[in-house]
């Protein structure tokens, strides 16, 4: 299924909202989605103050005037509004096709929600079904990690930017991606993944969204929410 149009972000930007309350730290995530997001909270002039998961989404948070606020400046984040890249059945998701997803990931778990905002190309039966795993790990460390994850079969490609050098992530690592194993649930795979030495972090989001909106092909909003156990 192709991407879902300018249209059907900014939608799912504006159908956000609904859950911001003036006063409320915010994360604020990095990609389309998240960036549709943002434009929506800027030009509401809700007073919020906003948690950035990328250098670029805090240029922009910045220019739409929303007050910007590092992890130490607030006690707790209420909301992270972010895109993904796939959502399976339990609202696990692979994250970072844009490179955030250390920040990200950060943010989301110190959000009291993570609300997630798709197309519903986005959705898939098992995580890996569209695409691969974004890994980052410290530039030192790559060939060793990439060996490592050859011998679990992983297939790792070090991620490249459209001029062909290395892509750096806001943190000056580098992004590897791998297929998902057959055979590996999401949990595990970020276990063997975080396992290797100079494994930064993985785009492997296991039960941390609790609320994903995902918007129709026909325009329409569907909310899925995540079951507690
Ligand atoms: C950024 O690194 C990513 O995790 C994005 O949040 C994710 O790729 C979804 O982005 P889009 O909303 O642009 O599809």
């Amino acid at each position: 299924m192709a991407e879902s149009g300018e249209a059907a972000v900014e939608a799912l930007g504006a159908f956000a909202l609904k859950y911001v309350r003036a006063g409320q730290v915010l994360g604020l995530g990095t990609g389309r989605a998240a960036t549709a997001f943002i434009r929506a909270l800027g030009a509401s002039g809700m007073k919020v103050r906003g948690v950035p998961t990328s250098n670029v989404s805090e240029a922009l948070a910045r220019e739409l005037g929303i007050e910007i606020a590092g992890l130490g400046d607030v006690k707790r984040i209420d909301i992270t509004f972010d895109g993904a890249d796939e959502v399976d059945p339990r609202l696990n998701l692979i994250k970072g096709y844009g490179g955030a997803l250390i920040r990200e990931k950060v943010v989301a778990c110190a959000s009291r929600r993570q609300v997630i905002l798709v197309g519903a190309e986005k959705l898939v039966r098992r995580l890996g079904a569209r695409g691969r795993v974004p890994v980052e790990v410290v530039p030192f460390a790559a060939p060793f990690c990439a060996r490592q994850m050859r011998s679990l079969g992983l297939k790792p490609a070090i991620r490249t930017s459209a001029d062909g050098s290395e892509f750096r992530s806001d943190n000056g690592n580098l992004i590897i991606d791998c297929v998902v194993r057959p055979g590996f649930g999401p949990a595990r795979m970020d276990r063997a993944l975080l396992a290797i030495p100079g494994v930064v972090g993985t785009g492997i989001f296991a039960g941390i969204a609790d609320t994903v909106v995902v918007v129709e092909p026909d325009g329409r909003m569907r909310v899925l929410r995540r079951r507690r156990r």
